[in-house]
């Protein structure tokens, strides 16, 4: 019979303690030495890689749904935009393109919250973090508390698809490229003439940027909403001119 058993093992001469569990056909009596040592020895086969799959699989689907996957319920799959936190980097990269702004910070999807927690460290108050997953909410707030900044610094459990823009001067987001299109259009449709977005890791497809900080993954790219408002005007006067051809 199959049964789970836990093996606390002392290593005397490393003086170190390992503790693993194993599951057992029939080897109850073994020493742990043996044990230790059958497993090193023994082939895999395929049963034992279809177990450690499985459990692999398990395991990466437990931290998805219990984990990951919390906020995103109500959100369509197509504009679910995974947990990467931005690198030192990246972050100094976002703090460099909004040297010189003043005022309030928004991050759109917050994450553990380092980017709102850097603009407060920068002076932008107030800095407030939209992020739907409750355990980075809650993670971000700790990491506040810690820095000794939690009353300086908002995270708010809310789906940044629905959060009203129209006071914001200063936006930062890091996320996919496949939901960038859309948001660019939530952007323009609401932010002010004076507002500057800092996009990390990946631009925004069809907008212009007035600066652009780093390289490779670090890479982020700011953009001014007035310069960004013309370019589309341009863009757009320019497309009608063409489909309705040369005057005669
Ligand atoms: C790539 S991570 C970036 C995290 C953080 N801004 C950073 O740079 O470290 C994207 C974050 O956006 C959050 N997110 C995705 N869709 C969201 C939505 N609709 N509303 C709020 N947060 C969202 C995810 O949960 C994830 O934490």
């Amino acid at each position: 019979m199959l049964s789970l058993q836990c093996k606390i093992m002392t290593n005397t001469k490393a003086n170190t303690t390992i503790s693993f569990c194993t599951f057992l056909t029939g080897m109850d009596d073994d020493t742990p030495n043996e044990a230790f040592a059958d497993l090193n020895t023994r082939p895999l086969g395929g049963w034992g890689v279809a177990q450690i799959a499985a459990g692999t699989g398990l395991a990466v689907y437990a931290m998805w749904v219990g984990i990951l996957q919390p906020g995103f319920r109500k959100v369509p799959l197509r504009l679910q935009v995974p947990y990467i936190p931005a690198s030192k980097a990246q972050v100094n990269n976002v703090m460099t393109l909004l040297r010189g702004r003043k005022g309030g910070l928004v991050d759109l999807g917050s994450g553990d919250g380092r980017i709102v927690l850097e603009a407060h460290q920068h002076g932008f108050s107030p800095a407030v973090g939209y992020e739907l997953n409750p355990w980075l909410v809650q993670l971000a707030r700790f990491h506040a508390w810690r820095a000794g900044h939690h009353e300086k610094v908002s995270y708010r459990r809310e789906d940044l698809w629905k959060v009203d823009l129209t006071k914001c001067k200063n936006i930062t987001v890091f996320l996919a490229p496949s939901v960038l299109s859309l948001l660019q259009e939530k952007l323009q449709a609401e932010l002010p003439e004076d507002a500057l977005v800092v996009a990390g890791r990946f631009p925004f497809p069809d907008w212009t940027p007035c600066r652009i900080e780093g390289c490779g993954v670090d890479r982020a790219w700011a953009y001014s909403m007035e310069a960004q408002r013309q370019h589309t005007l341009k863009k757009t006067d320019e497309s009608v001119a063409t489909s309705s051809g040369p005057e005669k």
